[in-house]
């Protein structure tokens, strides 16, 4: 009888599927923000210093984020292929993340010591010249653009004040004043050389 009314009922039947999904979301939700495993960084976690910092925005604005991900799913075919699945507490100090669904060129979320520093200075200036068959765009650019210490420092900075990264400014001030003379290619390829290095590769 009961089960008439609702079904006659368009905003009675409304709230209670609101009711049901809230309830629902909650179960699933709230618990995240308080088991360890998800909130607390995974086991040699750090913050990425200025060089791989700035390496990461530079990859941000060059749109690598687009063809790759860096997020490997825990199946076999990933693991077997790009290493440990991603694990939550490697994500903490990500302001954005970076994970991404769609992969044009593989998962880079452990590429970090899998190549050469040089493979990658080669890699970026033109694809072709280690796969041929690579449909990625080239960088040069990179290679000819200094580093500005100062832009670095600030949004170091912007990180740690609003997003509660937990550098500190003595930290930050010395980590910057080393960029001087450093290119945008030192800075991506340090950042690559850095992802994913914490937790075993198996590759
Ligand atoms: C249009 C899509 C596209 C974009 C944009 C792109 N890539 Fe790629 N990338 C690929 C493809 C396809 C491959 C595989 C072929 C190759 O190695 O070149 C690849 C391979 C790679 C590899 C080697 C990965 C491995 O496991 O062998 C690295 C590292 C890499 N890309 C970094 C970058 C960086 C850094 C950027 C941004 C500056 C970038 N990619 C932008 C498509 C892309």
């Amino acid at each position: 009888m009961s089960h008439a009314v609702v079904e006659k009922n368009v905003t009675l039947m409304a709230i209670l599927i609101a009711a049901v999904i809230s309830v629902a979301g909650l179960v699933q939700i709230v618990p995240l923000f308080f088991i360890t495993e998800t909130t607390e960084p995974a086991e040699g976690i750090e913050p990425l210093p200025a060089l791989e910092f700035a390496g990461r925005d530079i990859y941000i604005r060059e749109g690598c984020h687009v063809c790759h991900s860096q997020m490997i799913r825990p199946f076999r075919a990933e693991t077997e292929r790009y290493g440990h699945y991603s694990v939550a507490g490697e994500f903490v100090y990500e302001r954005p993340f970076l994970w991404g669904s769609k992969r044009t060129g593989p998962d880079l979320a452990r590429v970090g010591g899998l190549y050469s520093d040089y493979w990658h200075y080669v890699h970026l200036m033109n694809p072709r010249d280690v796969v041929p068959e690579s449909n990625m765009p080239s960088y040069p650019w990179l290679a000819e653009r200094e580093l500005n210490p100062d832009t670095v420092a600030r949004r170091m900075v912007a990180q740690m004040e609003r997003l509660n990264v937990p550098y500190t400014y003595l930290q930050i001030e010395e980590q910057t004043e080393a960029l001087e003379g450093k290119t945008e290619m030192d800075a991506i390829i340090a950042y690559l050389q850095s992802l994913g290095t914490a937790l075993e590769r198996n590759r």
